[in-house]
């Protein structure tokens, strides 16, 4: 380690799905000169392969078929200074737009559920942490990727509210969208991803519980900002 990472941590944030986890971590990293990496973009982004090469097909994989696939999926993040984020690659590709569509939001859960595909992709995660310095938000950070990490967050807020959040975000890049059908893929990816056998969802038992159901973003931002604060000062 570098004298410059001496001071810094890993920020685990893990939660439900839609309950703004990658926003807020994006700015906590923007404020702590950290790198932020979207776990959720990993898998969407296996997943839009999937569904490109055929491996899935009326919501069934063809196993096999990933397998083999998986030895020619890379991916990879690319700085982009107009959001000021880190978009992910896909074989080189920069799928961060295509990945949001609701196409890989039905398929990701099955996809993130194969063991091949978490071994892959948390091997990937962990080395993108070797030098501290990272806020990393998904489902298994606190648990498996970086059972470690100095600071380990769950997020969670009302399913409806989620909803909303998210319609209104599809609402605003004028994608035709159904408020029940956002809340429905809401509900089923939570209900697989709790009950899921590899790496379920699960709250770290020494992860702090944040519900936003109802605080707005700056007071989110505060609230894990004044944690960071007891870990590094
Ligand atoms: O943005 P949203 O919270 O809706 O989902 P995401 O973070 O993009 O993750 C999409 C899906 O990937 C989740 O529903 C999980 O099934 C899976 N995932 C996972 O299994 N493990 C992670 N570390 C991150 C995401």
């Amino acid at each position: 380690m570098t004298d410059s990472n001496q001071n810094k941590i890993i920020i685990a944030i893990d939660g439900y799905s839609s309950c703004g986890k990658s926003t807020i971590a994006k700015e906590i990293a923007k404020k702590l000169n950290y790198i932020f990496i979207d776990s959720g973009a990993m898998y969407r982004a296996v997943t839009l392969y999937c569904l490109r090469a055929g491996v899935v097909v009326n919501g069934e994989i063809n196993l096999p078929v990933l397998q083999e696939s998986l030895k020619k999926i890379r991916i990879t993040f690319v700085f982009n200074p107009l959001t000021a984020h880190n978009d992910v690659c896909l074989n080189g590709e920069n799928v961060e737009q295509e990945i949001r569509q609701l196409a890989v939001a039905q398929n990701v859960s099955q996809i993130a559920a194969i063991a091949a595909v978490r071994q892959l992709l948390v091997a990937q995660q962990q080395e993108m942490g070797r030098s501290k310095g990272i806020v990393m938000d998904g489902r298994d950070i606190g648990t498996v990727v970086f059972p470690s990490a100095e600071l380990k967050i769950f997020m969670t807020a009302d399913a409806r509210i989620r909803a909303q959040r998210r319609y209104d975000e599809m609402i605003a890049k004028n994608e035709p969208v159904d408020f029940d059908e956002i809340l429905k893929n809401i509900n089923e990816r939570d209900r697989f991803d709790e009950t899921r056998e590899e790496s379920p969802l699960r709250k770290a038992a020494d992860a702090i519980v944040l519900d936003n159901s109802h605080m707005t973003r700056d007071e989110q931002f505060e609230w894990i900002l004044s944690k960071v604060e007891e870990r590094v000062f």
